[in-house]
């Protein structure tokens, strides 16, 4: 069984371990943290052995297994190279690094090495982004014209986010996602499942902004509202959105020239996928007020429980590429997906008020779809 170990057992840490409890095809076998308190918390709850060190972790899960990198995003070029450098295969939480020249050096570490390296988000090998996948596949809503992806979040700045405790004990980390921003944390969330259905962009015109920056406790936060246009290669266009101020919606809604698909949740990977027809009644043109769900035939995938807002299999990516390690065969979560979904993101979040147009220089084919998600029931 190939062998997976995991340094940085902070919050999300929790939510991988939630998912692997489902069952794994994978060796679990333990973890580190630069904090040896949380370490001894997150180890003690979970039954995992505690390495103290991450050379020492490193060597234990060998050439050829797999690093789950889920430190915070300034240490993920740092932790992801040493990964790569001790030939391990790594899977990094979101963003694969904080600019694209790291970026860039992690990729062509692990093509140097023959390794594979994926970033999160990995929601969209779930039930909902496969099936809006297979319903595009099967032309449901005719040709796509613009797609709308809203990641708003709500009003954070007034959430009671001092309470969001992990299962094993880590506070929700409110400096470093307000550090981060909205933008890298949460971009991937449709990025990925866009990249994956339509292929690269090859345009990226956005804006970002600091509205709530007095509001949030500290020095220097990211962007909290970015709005962007993406122009893909394919000639589909989408306004993504990411905010953390305005009312939630985290709704998708792809318009076709026989009507919409849509959805009303980025974090389920059980969501209702519909097909809303579009007609005139009279003089009126509108969308079906009876929505049509859309279901992929046979089983997919194990579903975790809700955590909060979120109902997300967080196994799912390091299955994918524990599978790809084994069957000898390419990993959906690719390294050019990894790469071109981190140079969009990152021009998303570093528009300003001033970025204007900026052209993308990664590509990234689309992904094939998961083995149950070929076809509609
Ligand atoms: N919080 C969430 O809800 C959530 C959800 C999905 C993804 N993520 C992503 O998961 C990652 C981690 O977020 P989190 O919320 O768990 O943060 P966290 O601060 O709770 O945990 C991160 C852990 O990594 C450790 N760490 C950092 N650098 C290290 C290093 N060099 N060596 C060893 N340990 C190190 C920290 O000590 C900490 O315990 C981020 O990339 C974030 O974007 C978070």
């Amino acid at each position: 069984m190939i062998k997976v170990g995991i340094i940085g057992t902070g919050f999300v840490a929790d939510l991988y371990m939630r998912s692997f409890a489902l069952g794994t095809d994978f060796e679990l076998i333990g973890a580190h943290d630069r904090r040896p308190e949380r370490l001894s918390q997150f180890c003690a709850h979970w039954d995992q052995p505690a390495f103290a060190t991450s050379e020492a972790l490193l060597a234990a899960i060998g050439p050829g297994g797999i690093l789950l990198n889920l430190t915070n995003p300034a240490s993920h070029y740092e932790v992801g190279r040493a990964g790569l450098e001790a030939g391990c295969h790594v899977y990094t939480e979101k963003p694969l690094a904080m600019n694209v020249s790291d970026a860039q050096a992690l990729c062509d570490l692990a093509r140097k090495k023959g390794l594979m390296l994926a970033s999160a988000p990995c929601s969209f090998l779930g039930e909902a982004a496969q099936t809006v996948g297979a319903a595009i596949r099967a032309d449901v809503a005719g040709p796509i014209r613009a797609i709308y992806a809203e990641l708003d979040d709500g009003f954070i700045p007034q959430a009671r986010y001092a309470d969001w405790i992990s299962e094993s004990g880590a506070p929700w980390p409110a400096g470093d996602e307000f550090e981060v921003g909205c933008t890298l944390e949460h971009a991937g969330y449709y990025l990925t499942w866009l990249i994956a259905i339509f292929g690269s962009v090859r345009t990226v015109v956005a804006a970002s902004a600091r509205q709530v920056s007095d509001l949030l406790p500290v020095d220097d936060p990211a962007p909290d509202f970015s709005v962007a246009t993406l122009f893909f290669d394919c000639g589909v266009v989408a306004r993504l959105t990411c905010t953390i101020i305005g009312p939630h919606n985290h709704s998708l809604r792809l318009v076709g020239d026989r009507g919409v698909i849509e959805l009303d949740e980025a974090w389920n990977n059980a969501a209702k996928v519909r097909f809303r027809r579009r007609f005139n009644l009279r003089r009126r043109l509108m969308e079906s007020p009876l929505a049509r769900r859309l279901k992929l035939a046979g089983e997919t995938h194990p579903k975790v429980g809700r955590w909060g807002s979120a109902s997300m299999n967080f196994a799912l990516g390091v299955t994918e590429m524990a599978e790809a390690i084994r069957d000898g065969r390419p990993c959906r979560m690719s390294i050019d997906l990894a790469l071109h979904l981190t140079e969009v993101t990152l021009a998303i979040q570093g528009a300003g008020e001033t970025g204007g147009a900026q052209r993308m220089t990664t590509r990234c084919d689309p992904v094939e779809p998961m083995p149950w998600a070929q076809r509609l029931g």
